[in-house]
């Protein structure tokens, strides 16, 4: 016979928190929103940890490299859509990485051997006029000098004159070490009055570039999620058909971190895709999903997930359930699976963070996620508002919209996505085409939307994720006290009534 759970299926907006004692070093300002995306051993630190609990959803009309430069500056992480073919979804992953963020690694060199056309070439393809001159051309040579606009003279000089007889030498430069700070660095260049300073190894190996006006930009985004090498983070979703093709290729662009992108996870084809991973490529960081419960998620962990998405059917553009009448209210989802994964942790010394993906409407739903257990949550109409996604902007009527579509609707046809074997196509549609309000710039409204995060976590008491995690309360609410919650039983100003 088949199971009947008794319990209801729940969503965020019943729910509220109840204010905790706010003491007097919660602070909005001392709130420290970093949270895990890979799991990682009692003990021991994340392989990834993001500075805020925002992720972007996968999907075309969301996360590309635009979206993913700007989400990342802010200290979030985007998921570059999988719908598209390989080599652009590559490509989209390589523009975040070389993206200018504080220490650059020079993608314009030449030899002393190499000619001012050959210069001059470069900066038109580049766009670059700061070019390094290394023993062998590359990044990474040693360092012999340094060529600007100042160092030529179109007008005089023969466009076979070599970069030897016209590059500022190396003795003649200001250099920094590896190890300085980018505010070290940012003193060095004013002091100086240079454009760019360049980093080098002990042994005159030329490391980065460190340019005046991407301090200045820096400095306005103290969150940046950066690699090691200091470079912007991003991550990309896969799919269970062409992982095999497409995987290797994300990887050799250095993307961050994977995620299985599906509708419904607790399938034999995700756990293939994500154990042909682990096995092939043991340093990649794979997610998966989505599940609702406590055996979808054990079935994904045992599979070797390092981090789990979970919800089905919530998503703002999702007619799963109406469909194929599969799902789970986000909130109850979100609880259970948050259950499950500290039983494991319990049980293994193992944590693997989860995910809350769709369905989040106002600000005060990602904290209740994150109060309810997640980690972080994935959003798709709220990136899918602002100038950086690369969705349309329409004018309608008297205000602007952007087009939302989801990746099971017929403009996506992300059929992989709904993997269930047997033919790619399917007859029905699981997602609808759509307009969502266009809302500007994404730092801009993610500044507002932290803020509310903030203050309502210190209305909480809670100083960090964990914290809200652990010592949250939360209370259902009755449909008349949804009411009571709103503006009531006044004449609104700006309304017509
Ligand atoms: P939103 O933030 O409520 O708009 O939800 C975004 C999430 O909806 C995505 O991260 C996906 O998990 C999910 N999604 C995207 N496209 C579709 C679709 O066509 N059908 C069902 N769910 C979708």
């Amino acid at each position: 016979m088949a199971i009947i759970y008794p319990d209801i299926s729940r969503t965020f907006s019943e729910y509220l928190l109840l204010p905790n004692l706010t003491t007097k070093d919660c602070t909005p300002e001392n709130i420290d929103l970093r949270t895990p995306i890979t799991k990682f051993a009692k003990g021991e630190k994340p392989a990834i940890t993001l500075n805020i609990p925002i992720v972007s959803a996968i999907m075309q009309a969301v996360s590309n490299d635009t979206l993913a430069i700007a989400l990342a500056k802010c200290g979030g992480l985007s998921f570059i859509y999988c719908s598209q073919p390989i080599e652009e979804q590559a490509e989209m992953v390589r523009k975040v990485k070389k993206h200018k963020s504080g220490f650059v690694v020079s993608d314009s060199n030449v030899s002393v051997n190499h000619t001012l056309r050959d210069v001059l070439a470069i900066k038109e393809k580049t766009g670059h006029s700061t070019i390094a001159v290394t023993d062998d051309g590359t990044a990474n040579g040693k360092l012999l000098g340094i060529v600007t606009g100042r160092d030529y003279r179109l007008s005089r000089d023969p466009l076979d004159k070599k970069v030897s007889e016209f590059m500022t030498p190396f003795k003649d430069l200001i250099v920094g070490y590896v190890g300085i700070t980018l505010s070290e660095a940012n003193d060095i260049i004013w002091e100086h009055k240079l454009n760019a300073l360049p980093i080098i190894d002990k042994d005159q190996r030329l490391q980065y570039l460190v340019f005046r006006k991407d301090y200045e930009e820096h400095k306005q985004n103290p969150l940046q999620l950066m690699d090691d090498k200091k470079r912007l983070m991003v991550g990309a979703g896969i799919n269970t058909r062409d992982y095999k093709e497409r995987v290797p290729a994300l990887l050799e662009a250095e993307v961050d971190i994977l995620c299985v992108d599906s509708s419904d996870g607790f399938s034999e084809y995700q756990r293939e895709t994500i154990q042909y991973i682990k096995e092939n490529y043991p340093d990649a960081k794979i997610g998966g999903g989505n599940v609702v419960d406590r055996e979808g998620f054990m079935y994904l962990v045992e599979s070797g997930a390092d981090f789990v998405k979970v919800g089905i059917g919530g998503g703002s553009i999702c007619i799963t359930r109406e469909q194929k009448g599969i799902g789970r209210g986000q909130a109850s989802a979100v609880i259970e699976v948050a259950q499950a994964r500290d039983e494991y942790f319990e049980k293994t010394g193992i944590y693997i963070p989860i995910c809350s993906d769709g369905g989040i409407v106002h600000d005060y739903h990602v904290t209740l996620a994150l109060a309810m257990g997640a980690d972080f949550v994935m959003m798709g109409r709220y990136f899918a508002r602002f100038d950086e996604s690369p969705n349309k902007k329409v004018k309608r009527g008297n205000s602007y919209v952007k087009e939302y579509w989801g990746e099971g609707s017929n403009r996506a046809r992300n059929w992989q996505r709904y993997d269930q074997g047997g033919s790619v196509h399917m007859k029905f549609e699981e997602g609808v085409d759509s307009y969502v309000p266009y809302a500007g710039k994404l730092k801009d409204n993610l500044e507002v939307t932290l803020s509310k995060i903030r203050s309502t976590m210190s209305s909480c008491g809670a100083k960090s994720i964990k914290h809200l995690q652990e010592t949250a309360r939360l209370v259902l609410v009755s449909s008349t006290s949804l009411i009571e919650g709103g503006a009531h039983d006044i004449i609104l100003k700006d309304s017509e009534y």
